[in-house]
């Protein structure tokens, strides 16, 4: 365990990525589908991991003056893209070819690369309630006599995807739709009350809660794309604690959101008040008309909402962002598919309170920016697995728009902060010393 380095701290015996790592993707539209093709693409040298932290970033290690900044993938041991094998559900029978030429993300000429791969990933029949996503009608969905009964299908599906691949482990991540807005209620309190629930199936328990369950009691940790309540509840919690199993989630943090978590944790740092935030979007892929039904958006409107609140701490600066208007909207528009367009008009003052404004306009592709977060979070919710780390992994923060906390204490939102968080996670994992960005050794 402990290393004679100077610096160097005991580190977490972590079990070596050996074998085959099982990715489930609940969900197989745009993102899922980009990712599968994307990693294709890599393992054949057709294109590069952009936006990968796992698979491009480094990580600096002890003092400035030493030099050492390994490949984070080279720093702990992660599973390879060549042992990834993928599988998935969904409520339409499209293979990943197809489901992905429907998206329309990558090009034709990219897609044709990669096609026989794709064709071979089937989805598995999905677990689905109208009432929870309703501009959708699926069509490929299961049927059971009860929400446990559909559980116990869905744990058949995952011990047989892991028996046919002879899979040493694997992982979830939820690439679903966003699911109508939901808070926790009794039935979430407990686990004895939620398996009470799934046996009298409860009206209160969504389809994504569903495959969180039966993929935690398959041993399978459990990360969460979209804003669904999945398993961010209690009796989750407790489940996944009982089974040593990791959680994470929720709603990835791409294009707009992650634009405001870059720029306003630097107008707090500068002392610079923002009087008003307007966000709008404009977007035509299966997610904007998903969230085109009012419930399904408040989902993600909570999510997307809370990240301004907590960065810039108006009960710390009230003179600054008390009255902080902060508004929110999403269009959906067929002509523009996944090529989403982001406006944010900021209103900002500053010495003497004088008025300035900043416009961005962010022509972003939703899945391209969504792609690799579902492949660090497959791999690190993997590398938490074996370093024995269980329930809500706070250190993957980083990816998430509404990141989830233990009860009582509030997430962090901050970027940069994040990534702090993520780093030093890696380092406290291999007992190196954690970087404080003091740097007052190199003046004594
Ligand atoms: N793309 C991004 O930048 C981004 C960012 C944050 C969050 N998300 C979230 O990620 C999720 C996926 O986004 P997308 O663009 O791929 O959407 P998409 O509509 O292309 O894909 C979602 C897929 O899930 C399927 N589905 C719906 N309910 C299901 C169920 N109960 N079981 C199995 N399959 C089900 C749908 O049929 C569809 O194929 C959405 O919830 C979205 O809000 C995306």
């Amino acid at each position: 365990m402990s290393s004679t380095q100077k610096g160097k701290m005991a580190g977490t015996d972590i079990r070596p990525a050996t074998g085959k790592l099982g990715v489930l993707l609940p969900g197989m539209g745009a993102v899922a589908t980009t990712f599968i093709a994307g990693v294709e693409a890599v393992r054949r040298g057709h294109a590069k991991p952009i936006g990968s932290l796992t698979q491009m970033g480094t990580i600096r290690l002890g003092k400035r003056t030493e030099g050492r900044s390994p490949k984070v993938s080279d720093f702990v041991p992660l599973a390879s893209l060549d042992d990834l094998v993928f599988a998935g559900w969904d409520i339409f029978e499209d293979n990943a070819y197809e489901s992905a030429a429907h998206a329309g993300v990558l090009t034709n000429e990219d897609l044709a690369k990669e096609k026989a791969f794709l064709e071979t990933i089937r989805p598995m029949r999905g677990v689905f309630e109208p009432s929870y996503v309703k501009k959708l009608h699926g069509t490929y969905v299961k049927s059971g006599k009860s929400k446990m009964d559909l559980a116990e299908q869905l744990m058949a599906d995952i011990d047989g995807f892991k028996k046919a691949n002879g899979l040493d482990r694997a992982v979830a991540v939820w690439c679903g739709s966003t699911e109508v807005y939901k808070q926790a209620s009794d039935v979430h309190s407990s686990l004895a009350k939620f398996e009470k629930g799934l046996a009298t199936s409860d009206e209160n328990i969504a389809p994504s809660a569903i495959y969180a369950y039966a993929c935690l009691k398959s041993g399978v940790p459990y990360a969460n794309g979209a804003p669904n309540l999945s398993v961010d509840f209690p009796a989750m919690q407790e489940l996944a604690r009982q089974a040593g199993m990791p959680i994470c989630g929720k709603d990835y943090k791409t294009g707009q959101t992650l634009m405001k978590t870059i720029l306003a944790p630097g107008f707090k740092a500068r002392y610079l008040g923002v009087e008003g935030w307007y966000s709008t979007n404009i977007l035509g892929n299966r997610d904007g008309e998903v969230l085109d039904d009012p419930d399904s958006f408040k989902s993600k409107e909570v999510s997307k909402k809370g990240v301004l609140d907590y960065i810039l701490q108006a009960d710390l600066y009230p003179e600054l962002y008390k009255d902080l208007c902060h508004v929110v909207r999403i269009n959906y528009y067929p002509p523009r598919g996944d090529n989403k367009e982001g406006w944010d008009n900021i209103d900002i003052f500053g010495w003497l309170g004088y008025k300035m404004q900043i416009k961005i306009d962010f022509l972003c592709r939703d899945s391209i920016l969504a792609a690799p977060i579902v492949l660090d979070l497959a791999l690190f919710m993997d590398l938490a697995q074996r370093s024995g780390m269980h329930g809500i992994q706070e250190w993957l923060s980083f990816y998430f728009k509404s990141p989830m906390t233990a009860p009582g204490l509030y997430p962090e939102h901050d970027l940069f902060i994040q990534l702090m968080k993520l780093k030093n996670t890696l380092r406290h994992l291999r007992g190196e010393e954690l970087i404080t960005h003091l740097g007052t050794e190199y003046y004594d």
